[in-house]
C-alpha cells in the first residue's frame, strides 16, 4: 500500500444499500488502495465536512452495487481504512424489520449481533496464518461508542425534522442472503430475540475488533422481512423506495456527528477497543 501522508481520517464511513458517497460534504479526493487482502470494495473517498476535517468512506457493496453480501471484501476494507489512520467506524446498513415497532424509515443502534454466515465469509486476519487468536466479542459492537452515538444520532433526527424514530439496543440477525428468509426462518429469528435483519454486519464487525477499532452500526429500516402476515413478502423494489429517503437520513446523521466523533477520537475518548487483542493471542506452545 502506498501511504497518503497528507490524509489524516481519524473517522471511517462504511456505506451500505444505498449510500454510496456523502456528496452533502465536500469531496476531496479518492484514494485507489491494495492490501494484503485485496483491493477494497471502492476507492477510499477523502470527504471534508465544513471545518475542513477529513473522514474516509467506502462503499460496500461498490459505488454500483455490484458486490453483493456474500463477496463483500471485508478485510480489505477494514485494512485499508486501519492503514489510513482511521479509529473508529461508523457503518451504516439497511436492514429488515423483525418487531412490528420498527417501521419502514425507523433508525436503530443495535448493540447484539446473531451470526448466520459463521463458517462461509473468511471472517478473521489470522486465517491461514500460524497465529490462533480469539478477540472478545460479547459485545459485538463498541458499546462506549454507540452510547456516544445515542443521544448525537437523535439529535441529528430531531434537526432533520422528518420524526424519524430512533430505537436502541436492538438485536441484529446477520444472515448470509442473498434470497430473502422464509416466513419460518423470520418468525424463528424473532423468536431468538432477533429485532433487525441484514446481510452485511459480519463479519465485518468481527474484523474491526480484530483490528482494534471502535465500531458502531447506524442501521435503517426498510421493509419488514417476511414475518408480518400484513405485509407482501419483501422484494427488492419495496426496500429500493425505502432506500432512497434512508440514504437522505443516513447523510444527515453523518454530517451531524462526524465533527464531534473526529475531536472525541483526537481526545482518545472513544479508543475503547485499542489493545484489546492483547490477551487473545494464544501463546505457541513449543
Ligand atoms: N436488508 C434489508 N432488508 C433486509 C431483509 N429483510 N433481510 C435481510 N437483509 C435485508
Amino acid at each position: 500500500m502506498t501511504k497518503d501522508t497528507h490524509q489524516r481520517s481519524l473517522v471511517g464511513v462504511i456505506g451500505g444499500s444505498g449510500l454510496y458517497h456523502l456528496d452533502n460534504l465536500t469531496f476531496v479526493k479518492k484514494l485507489e488502495l491494495d492490501t494484503p487482502w485485496g483491493r477494497p470494495s471502492s476507492a477510499i473517498t477523502i470527504f471534508a465536512l465544513p471545518s475542513g476535517t477529513n473522514v474516509a468512506f467506502i462503499a460496500r457493496h461498490g459505488p454500483h452495487h455490484m458486490i453483493p453480501p456474500s463477496s463483500v471484501p471485508s478485510r480489505a476494507n477494514i485494512a485499508a481504512l486501519k492503514y489510513l489512520g482511521v479509529r473508529a467506524i461508523i457503518a451504516f446498513s439497511a436492514v429488515g424489520s423483525l418487531r412490528e415497532e420498527i417501521a419502514p424509515g425507523h433508525v436503530a443502534l443495535p448493540t447484539q449481533l446473531i451470526d448466520r454466515t459463521k463458517g462461509i465469509r473468511p471472517a478473521s486476519f489470522f486465517e491461514g496464518t500460524s497465529v490462533v487468536a480469539h478477540a472478545q466479542f460479547g459485545d459485538p459492537v463498541s458499546v462506549k461508542f454507540v452510547k456516544w452515538l445515542e443521544e448525537r444520532v437523535q439529535k441529528a433526527l430531531d434537526d432533520e425534522g422528518r420524526g424519524t424514530v430512533l430505537h436502541k439496543d436492538k438485536t441484529l440477525v446477520c444472515m448470509e442472503g442473498p434470497q430473502f428468509s422464509t416466513r419460518a426462518e423470520s418468525n424463528m429469528y424473532r423468536a431468538w430475540g432477533g429485532d433487525l435483519i441484514n446481510m452485511s454486519a459480519l463479519p465485518e464487525a468481527k474484523l474491526a475488533r480484530e483490528a482494534e477499532l471502535s465500531y458502531a452500526i447506524i442501521a435503517t429500516a426498510t421493509d419488514y422481512d417476511s414475518w408480518r402476515m400484513e405485509s407482501d413478502a419483501v422484494t427488492a423494489h419495496d426496500v429500493l423506495q425505502v432506500l432512497k429517503q434512508n440514504a437522505e437520513t443516513s447523510k444527515h446523521v453523518a454530517a451531524y456527528v462526524l465533527e464531534e466523533l473526529h475531536h472525541a477520537l483526537e481526545e482518545n475518548l472513544l479508543n475503547e477497543e485499542v489493545g484489546g487483542m492483547r490477551n487473545s493471542i494464544m501463546p505457541r506452545s513449543d
